[in-house]
């Protein structure tokens, strides 16, 4: 019979769910018209010896009943504040805080600045949003000139006419405009071209523009400056190529060149088997930029250049697709 009622009341104890369930059980079995409660109460008819062996059983039933719902109430209630409250468990492992990191082209992009500010250049910015001025007329491309076609333009509604700069050049106006020579920047940004994309051309790309002014700066000194740049943005000796080209704020105009690094030079799809890669364009500041900014041409001259910075990051890791850096993909930016 005791038997009986200890199993019956342990199962009920480990089935209740609730400290609600849980009395409920106490009552039917220790309570005061409990079953327990009424085997001790039956004790009275029984033989003393009977007695004294039922009512020790019983007792003992009794005490081991008490832990047990004691030991269930525990569980219940701390189940119900860690549920209720979110109550901690020191023993969880702890969840490691997910980490965001630099883009590789907000990266190189410091580096560049780093470089060049040991150099002695100073980092100015631009507007995104540019005149027409900067972007083209005081860059010696005015209205209607092909030379514009070069650059396909994203214009915004509105009275003046305005556009998302197709290069980082509006930069040296801005600053020529307020600044006396001798002078050397830096302007690093973005810049916008409605232009079909493929692995080496975004519509939006990062170009780092450089202006050095000053009495007798020659191409030979931008030489110079580049190589040493060049040398230590990729910590090796590169080399470099200058080509003729044309572009309307400079003359002399040429084409910066680098030897492929992902192929050593050899020729990979990356160069276009040529082993070497484009990284923008330089010249000698034409003097009509120079008027444009008020600056007296036959006193000042000096050199700009217009690098891409995309193309710098995919030289230094070997990166054989721009469109990588702005896909978002985890498996591309984890890499950095
Ligand atoms: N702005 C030119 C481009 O985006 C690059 C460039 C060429 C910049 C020659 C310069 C320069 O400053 O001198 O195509």
């Amino acid at each position: 019979m005791l038997k009986e009622i200890q199993n019956k009341a342990e199962k009920a104890i480990v089935e209740a769910k609730t400290l609600k369930e849980l009395n409920r059980v106490f009552k039917d079995f220790l309570g005061k018209k409990g079953e327990l409660s009424l085997v001790l109460r039956g004790l009275k008819n029984l033989s003393s010896e009977e007695k004294a062996k039922q009512g020790k059983e019983s007792n003992e039933l009794k005490e081991s009943l008490s832990i047990k719902f004691k030991e269930r109430e525990d569980e219940i209630s701390l189940g119900d504040q860690s549920s209720k409250e979110k109550g901690i468990d020191v023993t969880i492992p702890g969840k490691k805080p997910l980490m965001g990191h630099l883009s590789p082209l907000t990266q190189v992009k410091r580096q560049i600045m780093d470089i060049f500010g040991g150099m002695g250049f100073e980092v100015v910015d631009g507007p995104e949003i540019e005149k027409e001025w900067y972007n083209f007329d005081a860059l010696n491309i005015p209205k209607n000139h092909p030379a514009r076609d070069a650059w396909d333009t994203f214009w915004l509604k509105g009275e003046e006419p305005l556009l998302l700069r197709t290069h980082t050049s509006p930069s040296q106006i801005r600053y020529m405009e307020k600044h006396e020579p001798p002078l050397r920047i830096i302007s690093p940004g973005k810049g916008f071209r409605h232009e079909a994309t493929d692995a080496s051309h975004e519509m939006q790309f990062y170009q780092v523009e450089g202006l050095m002014i000053g009495e007798g700066v020659s191409a030979a000194n931008f030489k110079a400056v580049v190589k040493q740049f060049f040398e230590k943005f990729f910590k090796q000796s590169i080399n470099v190529r200058f080509t003729p080209d044309f572009f309307p704020f400079t003359e002399p105009s040429f084409e910066v060149a680098m030897s492929c690094l992902i192929c050593d030079g050899k020729g990979c799809p990356a160069c276009k088997n040529t082993g070497w890669i484009e990284i923008g364009g330089a010249g000698m500041v034409h003097p009509n930029v120079l008027k444009a900014c008020e600056l007296d041409s036959s006193k000042w001259q000096g050199w700009a250049f217009g690098f891409g910075i995309d193309r710098l990051a995919m030289m230094k890791y070997k990166i054989n697709d721009i469109r990588l850096f702005h896909s978002g993909d985890l498996r591309f930016l984890n890499q950095f």
